[in-house]
This record gives structure tokens, C-alpha cells and sequence, in this order.
């Protein structure tokens, strides 16, 4: 596996197997399958109420802890830096580890100033491998660094070809804080698995639509963390790194962007409004 080397110097796999909206009922067995296919990281959050399910499928697996790298993020409105602190020991003991390899806050909670002082401590303090924020856009993420002693390792945010972020993957780029996509296959939205364009590349390298689009986002270095609860599509995601594409077709894909998010709003409207924050 291809890994991407973050700003606190820890090698994290450029594709991981995401568990939103995989039912809790479900999630151990769809973990156990993407670690038998050679997943090596799982992205799982309070949010989806599935996290003690993906600690026991990594138990059950027999992979060693450390050859598994596992993202969890902070849910929680304005916790202090005491309950923040408390909170990711509750990720810790649902999950029943010792530590985790990156905690996010899933998106900017309105005082994130003290949650990340209580991610910078958890860190030294060996509960946390790495620390990063999801769903931060420019003045958020600013804001956050002033204050910071460390800055985030990774961003989460929505990203696919059809939202390519171009702009927002360039202020990443010069702040040394990785991208990792979310909805890398655009949530099966968008016609996107019988999209011509991808299609047609796809054709050219003996792959999918779907791999195609996983690809566009690996080859810029973007870290990918598709959802499936079929083995064969885990599979099929993973089975992505053995081809590229070529500038043509990179332009190609390029025109595919919409410069909306899935839910419609152009980037501009993301932008950081402190009134607006939970
Ligand atoms: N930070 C955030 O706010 C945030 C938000 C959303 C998601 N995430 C993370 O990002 C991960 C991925 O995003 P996502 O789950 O929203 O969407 P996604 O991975 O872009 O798309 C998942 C959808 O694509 C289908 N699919 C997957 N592989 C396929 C293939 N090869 N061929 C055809 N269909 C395929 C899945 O169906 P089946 O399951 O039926 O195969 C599912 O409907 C999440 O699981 C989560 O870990 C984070």
C-alpha cells in the first residue's frame, strides 16, 4: 500500500475504507472483509455510532494494532479542553484501544481553539498518533492555526470529480496539512458510476468508472476512504493504484467538476461566518 507521510512524520495508506452509514449491525463484518482484502486504515467517527463495532472487527481480524491505522473524529458543540479531553478517551474505550492514529473534529464546533489544545496534549500524553480537522475551510482552518502549536496533520473534506476543490487543495498544499477526501466516489451520486468521461478512461486502463474516479484523487495525492459494504466492490476500490492516468485524461476529468458541493452550494458559500458556526 501507498502511504502519504503527514507533517508530524507518520505514514498514513493513501486509500482506507470509510464506514458512514454502514449499520452498526453490519460494520464488524464489513470490517473484517476490508482488512481481509488488505485495507490498512479505517474511518470511522462518534457520528456514526459504529465505532466500538470497528475496534472489535480489528480484535477479531488478527492484524496486528499497529499495521492498522485508525482514524475516529470528535462530535461534540463548545466541550471544554477538559471535556474534549474526555470525550476521545470515550472514542478510546468504545473502541477498546489504546490509542488512536488520528483524531479529527468532524467539523468546526465553535470552539475549537480548546479542543485542539486537548488533541495537542492527547498527543503527548500517547493517546493520539496524529490530529486533524474535517470539514475546516480557509478562515476556519486559519483561525485554528493561529492558535496551534502543531498544525493539523490532515483535512477531511468533501472531494471527488465532480467538487474537485482545486483552490482549497492548493491552501492545504501550502500549509503542509494532507487532504483526504470524503465521498471519494461522490456518495454513488451524479450518475457517477456510468459517468461517459470515466467510463470511457476507464476503458483505456482496463477499470472501472469508479476506479477512475478513486484514481483521479490518489494520483494528486489525496488520501481516499471509500464506503462499501460489498467485498467485491472493497475490492475493486483498493485494485486502484496499479495504473495512471495520463494529463490528457486528467483534463478530461478536470471539465467534470461542478464547483458545488453534493448538497449545491458553491465554495464561497463554505467560507468561514462566525455567525454561522454550531
Ligand atoms: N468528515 C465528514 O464529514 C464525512 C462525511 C461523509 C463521509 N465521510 C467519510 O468518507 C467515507 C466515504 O464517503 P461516503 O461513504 O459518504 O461515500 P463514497 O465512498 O463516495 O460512496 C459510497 C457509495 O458508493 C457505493 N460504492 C462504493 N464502491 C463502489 C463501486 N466500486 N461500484 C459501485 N458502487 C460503489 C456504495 O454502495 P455500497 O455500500 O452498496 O457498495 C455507496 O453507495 C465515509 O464512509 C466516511 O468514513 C466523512
Amino acid at each position: 500500500m501507498q502511504n502519504v507521510k503527514l507533517n508530524c512524520g507518520i505514514d498514513m495508506p493513501i486509500i482506507g475504507y470509510g464506514v458512514y452509514m454502514v449499520d452498526p449491525s453490519v460494520t464488524e463484518r464489513c470490517v473484517l472483509d476490508a482488512l481481509s482484502v488488505g485495507y490498512r486504515s479505517l474511518d470511522t467517527a462518534q457520528y456514526y455510532e459504529n465505532e466500538a463495532m470497528v475496534g472489535a472487527a480489528v480484535r477479531k481480524s488478527g492484524v496486528p494494532r499497529d499495521e492498522v491505522f485508525i482514524t475516529s473524529k470528535l462530535c461534540q458543540s463548545r466541550p471544554t479542553y477538559a471535556q474534549a479531553k474526555e470525550n476521545v478517551k470515550g472514542s478510546l474505550r468504545r473502541m477498546r484501544l489504546d490509542y488512536l492514529d488520528l483524531m479529527l473534529i468532524h467539523w468546526p464546533m465553535g470552539n475549537d481553539g480548546d479542543i485542539w489544545a486537548a488533541f495537542e496534549d492527547l498527543v503527548k500524553e500517547g493517546y493520539l498518533r496524529s490530529i486533524g480537522v474535517s470539514n475546516f475551510y480557509p478562515g476556519q482552518f486559519e483561525k485554528l492555526v493561529r492558535e496551534a502549536s502543531m498544525i493539523p496533520a490532515v483535512n477531511q473534506i468533501e472531494t471527488h470529480v465532480f467538487y474537485q476543490q482545486r483552490p482549497m487543495i492548493s491552501k492545504m498544499a501550502d500549509a503542509g496539512t494532507v487532504v483526504e477526501s470524503w465521498g471519494p466516489l461522490a456518495e454513488g451520486l451524479n450518475g457517477i458510476f456510468t459517468n461517459p468521461v470515466l467510463t470511457e478512461v476507464g476503458a483505456a486502463h482496463g477499470k472501472t468508472a469508479a476506479q477512475v474516479a478513486l484514481r483521479f484523487l490518489t494520483q494528486q495525492g489525496i488520501i481516499v476512504i471509500p464506503k462499501s459494504v460489498h467485498k467485491e466492490r472493497m475490492i475493486q476500490n483498493l485494485d486502484t493504484l496499479d495504473f495512471d492516468l495520463s494529463q490528457d485524461e486528467m483534463a478530461a476529468i478536470r471539465c467534470l467538476d461542478t464547483g458545488h458541493n453534493l448538497e449545491g452550494w458553491p465554495s464561497d458559500a463554505l467560507k468561514y461566518n462566525p455567525e454561522t458556526v454550531v
